[in-house]
């Protein structure tokens, strides 16, 4: 990775532990404001991964992860009891993305195989230990999943992405955003379209300061433009993350990733999904009983304060939607770029 791309990349931390205080960009105030918020109690944590403020199936993992850790840091003695129903109240507070539920019950299980060990040990050295590993590992994971990703990306290439997949949403350089990176940081030249993503805008107000920052030619269009972007900008290839991936490729992802999957098709362009590897949730056999999160009718009837519909109005407002697997051309993980029908997810 070349030194100024690397300088740039540490300046941005969405999430950081720091000496028994979680600090977080609030990414509601980007890209007018960079305010980083520090966090000691876990419910308030709670509160602002429902409010993404801290957002991305990664990131809110280990949001997840030192929620927990807070929480043990306020409990006067052990009791394993109460630490499964925090486990549980924080894994409820977004239940799309499984990279939530996958770190917050794996600390859950170790803390429980060590509970007669002292409760300071179990503090540090287990709980703490643990989010800070999901953490260092996520950043590993997300360097792998950009070199093995760059495979795909042919120099001159117009890339178009949804949502934010990128340094804001994980521990690291990103998911779909992290190929982009690794291609770009190789001296190919390429283009970033990225669609605005309503409601919240994650493509325009995140995706879009990130990319610029770090200096890759970026275009932003609304959503409704994706079908004409790629029939007249020779879009190459459509890239995007994930919050749970099923056994047989079905992919969770922001709402509006389905309807680009089936323009991908209309338009023969190859349609990637990038995860690591704690995205993937084998458990279930198909994306049929993936729960998609739905949020509140302001996200629609508001843009900011302004009112944009009637507020008595009826509103539909799934934050996800579920791409069948054959849509996708590849999936690329951390290990390698799993090819459709995705047999090998466990090799
Ligand atoms: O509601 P959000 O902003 O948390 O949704 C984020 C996405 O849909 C991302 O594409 C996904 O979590 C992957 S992030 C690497």
């Amino acid at each position: 990775m070349k030194e100024e791309f690397q300088q740039k990349l540490e300046t941005i931390k969405p999430i950081k532990w720091d000496d028994g205080k979680v600090v977080i960009i609030d990414q509601t105030a980007l890209p007018e404001d960079l305010i980083y918020e520090s966090y000691t109690d876990y419910k308030e944590l709670i509160d602002a991964i429902k409010k993404l403020k801290v957002r991305g199936a990664p990131a809110i993992g280990i949001a997840g992860a030192y929620a927990l850790v807070l929480a043990l840091n306020q409990m006067p003695d052990f009791n394993l009891d109460e630490i499964l129903k925090i486990a549980d109240e924080i894994i409820s507070a977004r239940p799309t993305a499984v990279n939530l539920s996958w770190a917050v019950s794996n600390i859950y299980s170790l803390i429980k195989k060590n509970s007669k060990k002292s409760f300071k040990f179990i503090k540090n050295e287990v709980a703490l230990k643990t989010a800070i590993n999901i953490h260092n590992d996520d950043i590993e994971m997300c360097k792998k999943i950009g070199v093995n990703g760059n495979a795909l990306i042919k120099n001159g290439m117009k890339i178009l992405t949804h949502c934010n997949a990128g340094i804001l949403a994980t521990g690291g350089m990103g998911t779909a955003l992290s190929v982009i990176y690794t291609a770009f940081d190789s001296d190919k030249n390429i283009k970033v379209f990225a669609d605005e993503t309503r409601p919240l805008l994650q493509g325009s107000r995140l995706t879009a300061w990130e990319l610029n920052y770090m200096g890759v030619d970026t275009t932003v269009i609304c959503d409704n433009m994706a079908a004409w972007t790629m029939k007249t900008k020779q879009i190459g290839c459509i890239i995007v993350g994930a919050d749970r991936i099923a056994a047989n490729g079905d992919t969770a992802n922001k709402i509006g990733t389905y309807g680009l999957s089936i323009l991908a098709k209309e338009f023969d362009i190859p349609f990637y999904v990038a995860a690591p590897s704690s995205t993937l949730d084998l458990k279930l056999s198909s994306g049929n009983s993936i729960i998609i999160e739905e949020r509140g009718s302001e996200e629609i009837i508001k843009i900011g304060n302004k009112i944009i519909a009637p507020e008595n109005i009826n509103t539909f407002t799934p934050a996800f939607d579920v791409t069948p697997a054959e849509n996708i051309n590849a999936i690329i993980t951390e290990k390698k770029v799993h090819f459709f029908p995705f047999k090998d997810f466990e090799e």
